[in-house]
């Protein structure tokens, strides 16, 4: 299949890295979201990452120009009519993503193939809510995007082999590694990392170790380029929390129960990085 013009919604880290390597890979971009304002702060991230490369010698300032005109913005739905795929990068909210497929379903062609970068939501049940669930396929992007080789892609009950092929290759058009999962809760990155962080913050909830030893351990002692704690800040402890529901409430398994210190920050508003606390503190 022929895929020439893509969608992102949602402009936020992981979709402004998603629609930042698309148009470096020389796809037509439409970075969607439900705001002006949040459309324009995913540009300026791009814009700035473009700009490093600038300094660094890697890119020219007009392929960064040329990269740049490849995006548009668009805060109206509508505007997903012209294009070959969608990927979807919205909140992790399985009723705010089943909202928006159905809406997609009802705009795009029937050949648009409709992708979700969802951490751990089940994509069979996202596929449901459409007339065409063999074109609805699973896309995790790893964080921050522009940085991370991995791509772990999905199949729905229904997906097709044509559309598997389909993402498969515009994930190697992207400069990325695609890998092949299962749809089961969390796939298989957030079903082996996320508990490693729970267990990590399990490991501070009993007092065994301050955060800073706990990071230091896994750095040191196994090679990780960042502690789980800083890692839990980096992805955001919300996020890290409703990844452990999903896999608790998927699996029915108490091994995947959060930890009652991660419930805490995050009602405390404790989110990590975007919110200036978390396991740590940032200025
Ligand atoms: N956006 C774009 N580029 C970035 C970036 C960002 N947010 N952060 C770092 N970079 C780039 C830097 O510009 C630098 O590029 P060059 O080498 O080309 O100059 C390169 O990455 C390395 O950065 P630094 O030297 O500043 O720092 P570092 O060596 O510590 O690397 C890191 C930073 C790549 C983030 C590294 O710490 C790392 O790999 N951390 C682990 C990340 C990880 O595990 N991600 C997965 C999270 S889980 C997930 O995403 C899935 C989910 O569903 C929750």
């Amino acid at each position: 299949m022929n895929v020439q013009k893509i969608m992102v919604i949602g402009a936020g880290q992981m979709g402004s890295g998603i629609a930042q390597v698309c148009a470096m890979a020389g796809y037509d971009v439409t970075l969607h979201d439900l705001k002006p304002e949040f459309v324009e702060r995913g540009l300026g991230t791009i814009n700035k990452n473009l700009s490093r490369q600038v300094e660094k010698g890697r890119m020219s300032e007009d392929d960064k120009l040329s990269i740049v005109n490849r995006i548009s913005s668009s805060t109206e739905l509508s505007n997903a009519g012209g294009v070959d795929l969608v990927i979807e990068a919205a909140v992790e909210n399985m009723n705010i993503k089943k909202k928006i497929f159905e809406q997609l379903d009802e705009i795009t062609p029937a050949h648009t193939i409709l992708a979700t970068n969802t951490s751990s939501l089940p994509i069979t049940e996202i596929a449901a809510v459409t007339k065409r669930p063999e074109q609805v396929i699973g896309m995790h992007f790893m964080n921050p995007v522009p940085v991370m080789k991995l791509v772990e892609i999905i199949r729905g009950l229904a997906t097709t082999d044509e559309v598997y092929n389909t993402i498969e290759e515009i994930t190697r058009k992207l400069e990325k590694v695609p890998v092949e999962v299962n749809d089961f809760p969390g796939f298989v990155s957030n079903r082996i990392l996320m508990p490693m962080i729970n267990e990590a913050i399990y490991t501070v909830y009993e007092g065994v170790a301050s955060p800073e030893a706990i990071d230091e351990v896994m750095k040191l002692g196994m090679n990780h380029p960042m502690g789980p704690l800083t890692l839990a800040d980096f992805i955001g402890l919300d996020t890290c929390l409703y990844i452990m529901e999903t896999l608790h409430e998927g699996f029915g398994d108490d091994k995947y129960r959060p930890c009652p210190l991660l419930r805490k920050y995050v009602k405390a508003g404790w989110l990590g990085r975007k919110t200036g606390r978390g396991f740590y503190s940032y200025e």
